[in-house]
């Protein structure tokens, strides 16, 4: 066979592309009108940044997987991350034959490939519809989260939702139990856990929470305690919106919430020659937990009575990666998680320092860091959102 021949037959085996989402329902944008304080507060969270094209941090780690994976594509890691990052994608597996194409550089395909990672829904990252018409949950704990492949989406237009009786104009709704009570499925679909491809975990919020046997949920934390207000600011001629008992859309984290100060409480005394901290974590997950290169710093400065620094110490709570060689690495490549200093769920942690000789009173400070420092050098990250540490508490102690 000629050349040509293997690549029309090549052509003719390249997987097919799934059904795109319909206009009407592509961005947040379609649900301003009438859900406006739920697309505000969307937006403020990760969950509209989840797509490499917003985030830095993402979009950095997939090319530092390709860097250090000679026999991998960028189009290829892309498919594969997005399960989660965008599960509306409409291509859900880069095979080999897909990867011929690519690599013989077949301007059709990467054309096509270049769309299908693109789109405006694709951008728009997890969005409205992507939690909402979500119609069956099969999650198998033992394989962990797959994200799409867990998910029975629903037929478009239609919002499965918390209410039996919401009526719209706009959209079908349907009622579904992953949406009505404090049940963690829909969450667990993408955050109950994963490991990478040397089979070693790099996400396991949902396993953290089953191993204390919670049942609290993960909504009045990262959502809000329920309160009334209006599921929608659509009205009917001389109707009014219908009282709801509805969450804020807010799902909380370090940068647009105070869920640390809120969740993780902080105390201090002096104990002898040392100077103990004491974390309590109030969450059912780790802290910090999910992703494997989120950093909380410790720093602890001592002072004379004259305000010159005499002595300082740090610590790190977060977990340590490294590779078959013993090298640092990220999460998505490492063949070991090598350290980890987390604070389990539902649990307390001491930290003793010693109080140097001279030392009138001590500053300590908590900052959280998105990712680890140096790792974010290597892989070149450079928006400040992730280099910037945040912090949530200094405090001044009184030693004598
Ligand atoms: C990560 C998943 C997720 C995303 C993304 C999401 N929602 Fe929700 N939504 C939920 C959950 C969970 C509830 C049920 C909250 C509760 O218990 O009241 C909900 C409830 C609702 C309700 C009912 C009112 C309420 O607060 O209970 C509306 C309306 C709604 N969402 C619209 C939207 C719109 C519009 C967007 C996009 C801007 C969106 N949602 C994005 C998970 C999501
Ligand atoms: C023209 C107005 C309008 C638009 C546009 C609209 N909705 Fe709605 N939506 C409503 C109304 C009205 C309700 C019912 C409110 C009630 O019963 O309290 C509703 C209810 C919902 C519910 C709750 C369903 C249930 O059964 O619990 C969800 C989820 C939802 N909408 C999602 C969306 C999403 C996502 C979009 C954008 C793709 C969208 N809506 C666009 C008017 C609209
Ligand atoms: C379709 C997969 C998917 C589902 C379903 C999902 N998430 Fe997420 N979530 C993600 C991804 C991916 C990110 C990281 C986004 C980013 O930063 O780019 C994220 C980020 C978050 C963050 C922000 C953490 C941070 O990075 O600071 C919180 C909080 C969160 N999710 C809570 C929830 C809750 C609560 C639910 C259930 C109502 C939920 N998620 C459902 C995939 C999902
Ligand atoms: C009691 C409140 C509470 C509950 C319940 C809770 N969380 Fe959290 N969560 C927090 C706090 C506080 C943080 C920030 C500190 C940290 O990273 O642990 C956080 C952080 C996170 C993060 C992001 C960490 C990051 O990378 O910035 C994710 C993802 C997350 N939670 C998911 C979940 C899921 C999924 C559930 C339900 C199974 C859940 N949480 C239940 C309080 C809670
Ligand atoms: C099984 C679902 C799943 C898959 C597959 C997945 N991720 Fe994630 N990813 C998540 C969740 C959930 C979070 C949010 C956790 C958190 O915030 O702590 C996340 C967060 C991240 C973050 C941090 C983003 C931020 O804004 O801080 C990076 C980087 C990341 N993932 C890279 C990847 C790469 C690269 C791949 C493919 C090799 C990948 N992920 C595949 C679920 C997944």
């Amino acid at each position: 066979m000629n050349y040509r021949a293997v690549l029309i037959i090549l052509m003719l085996f390249a997987t097919g592309y799934a059904q795109e989402i319909n206009r009407k329902w592509e961005t947040n944008e379609n649900c301003r009108a009438c859900h406006m304080d739920i697309v505000d507060k969307w937006e403020g969270s990760r969950h509209a940044n989840s797509h490499f094209n917003k985030n830095d941090l993402y979009k950095k780690s997939l090319e530092y997987i390709v860097r250090n994976n000679p026999k991998m594509i960028l189009d290829e890691v892309k498919v594969e991350c997005s399960a989660c990052h965008n599960p509306r994608i409409s291509k859900t597996k880069v095979e080999d034959v897909d990867k011929y194409l690519l690599l013989m550089d077949i301007e059709e395909n990467k054309k096509q490939i270049q769309q299908t990672l693109n789109t405006k829904n694709m951008q728009n990252g997890i969005n409205c519809v992507v939690c909402h018409n979500v119609d069956e949950i099969h999650l198998d704990k033992k394989k962990g989260s797959q994200g799409l492949f867990d998910i029975q989406f629903g037929e478009q237009g239609t919002m499965f939702g918390p209410f039996d009786d919401a009526n719209s104009p706009y959209h079908k709704t349907v009622q579904r139990s992953h949406f009505v009570d404090q049940d963690p499925k829909l969450c667990f679909a993408c955050h109950y856990g994963s490991s990478n491809k040397h089979g070693v975990e790099v996400y396991a919020t949902g396993k953290e929470y089953e191993s204390v046997g919670s049942n609290e949920g993960c909504l009045d934390c990262h959502m809000s305690k329920k309160y009334q207000g209006y599921a929608s600011n659509f009205v009917k001629d001389k109707d009014k919106p219908k009282p709801r008992m509805i969450r804020e859309h807010r799902f909380a984290s370090v940068d647009n919430s105070n869920i640390v100060l809120d969740y993780i409480d902080t105390t201090a005394k002096v104990n002898g020659e040392k100077f103990v901290i004491t974390i309590a974590n109030n969450t059912p997950h780790r802290f910090p937990t999910g992703y494997g290169l989120r950093r909380v710093l410790l720093d602890v400065k001592y002072f004379d009575s004259k305000d010159k620094m005499i002595k300082s110490f740090n610590y790190t709570l977060g977990s340590q990666w490294i590779d078959a060689k013993g090298n640092k690495t990220i999460p998505a490549l490492a063949t070991q998680m090598s350290k980890d200093t987390r604070v389990t769920p539902h649990s307390k942690a001491d930290y003793a320092f010693k109080i140097p000789n001279g030392a009138t009173y001590v500053v300590y400070q908590f900052s959280y860091r998105f990712v680890d420092e140096a790792l974010a050098k290597e892989m070149g990250v450079s928006d400040s959102f992730f280099l910037n540490p945040y912090v949530f508490l200094t405090q001044r102690v009184h030693l004598k």
